[in-house]
């Protein structure tokens, strides 16, 4: 264990956000590295308005309608992709999915320009998932619309940092000063690196927990303190967040087995019970059942967050969607 890194700045002391288009002063939504906290609360604040329409029987707006969102997915999702779709379809867009499978990326064609493609059929925003760390920021290089990261290799996944920030602000009611663990597989994660500077901007205490085998190096630069032992990381934690080994990303043997792994580094309610007594439980999805968490502890009524993550996910999504694409529409005072 290594010694606790300063406190970040309190988000606080940055004052509330300003008004109209410099709330949100970007073209896209690339890495939560790029926003300062008032802007990352500003996306906060505007989801939790489309946390109650989607719990309103109709659940529609037409805010976005005539205007076309692409979401161009070249590597799997199930969470990411329908809660996009379904974030553009209640407020009133036409939304096209694109799964690389089966479109011309198989040909060959190269990602530039199948960027210039979406770009030329005149999208609105475009929603982007890609195996290659870097790869959302080349498209948005080239293209004309916002462009929203859906994920990039193991580098970020913003929308994922801002909906777990709006599920722990709800459970908690602040993120400030919370003890929050992320145990898993650090190293390829894009979910943890979005996390991690999400919640640390936000005045969380992050502790990150990991096999010396998936711990990025240097990670305490991030403001985070490092563990690698489980029990310890878990101490007085007002929240648990779990991680999916993401086997698509090793190359070679980067644990001795599952088994092995669930015995160290697996969420089982023994462990959790080293927490916090109303310590919530969180994973991004998808869950590896009885390697990272217990099923008993995945389906725990009251502290498991896991499917009210997926709730925040749509209310996120909604927000970011419209947020980005006000320029466009020309909403007064956005510009
Ligand atoms: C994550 C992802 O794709 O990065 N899933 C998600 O978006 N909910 C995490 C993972 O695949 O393990």
């Amino acid at each position: 264990m290594q010694a606790s890194p300063p406190s970040p700045p309190s988000p606080l002391a940055a004052g509330r956000y300003p008004e109209g288009g410099l709330a949100f002063p970007h073209r896209d939504l690339l890495a939560i590295a790029d926003l300062p906290p008032w802007e990352i609360l500003y996306l906060l604040d505007e989801a939790e308005q489309w946390v109650e329409l989607n719990r309103q029987k109709v659940k529609r707006d037409e805010r976005l309608a005539g205007l076309t969102i692409i979401n161009a997915f070249f590597e799997n999702s199930t969470r990411t992709l329908l809660s996009f779709e379904i974030a553009g379809k209640r407020l009133g867009a036409d939304v096209v999915n694109m799964h690389a499978a089966q479109s011309s990326v198989k040909k060959g064609e190269t990602l530039i320009d199948t960027a210039l493609t979406l770009n030329a059929m005149r999208a609105d925003a475009i929603v982007i998932r890609h195996a290659s760390s870097g790869a959302v920021r080349l498209i948005a290089d080239k293209v004309d619309c916002p462009v929203l990261n859906a994920g990039d290799g193991s580098h970020e996944h913003p929308t994922q940092g801002l909906l777990d920030a709006l599920t722990i602000r709800t459970a908690k009611g602040r993120v400030e000063g919370l003890k929050i663990v992320i145990c898993g597989d650090v190293l390829h994660s894009r979910v943890a690196r979005s996390n991690i500077l999400c919640l640390t901007t936000l005045g969380a205490q992050v502790r990150v927990c990991a096999p010396p085998a998936l711990m990025p190096a240097g990670i305490e630069a991030m403001s985070v303190t490092a563990f690698h032992d489980f029990d310890a990381a878990l101490d007085g934690a007002d929240v648990v967040m779990m991680l999916r080994l993401q086997a698509e990303r090793m190359q070679g043997q980067f644990i001795p087995s599952p088994r092995e792994y669930r015995h160290l580094y697996g969420l089982t309610l023994d462990r959790l019970a080293r927490a916090a007594p109303d310590a919530l439980v969180m994973h991004p999805g998808p869950m590896n059942r009885g390697v990272e968490i217990d099923s008993h502890v995945a389906d725990l009524a009251g502290r498991s967050w896991i499917t009210r993550q997926v709730e925040m996910g749509v209310a996120i999504r909604m927000a970011c969607l419209d947020v980005l694409t006000r320029r466009g529409r020309g909403v007064e005072g956005w510009t």
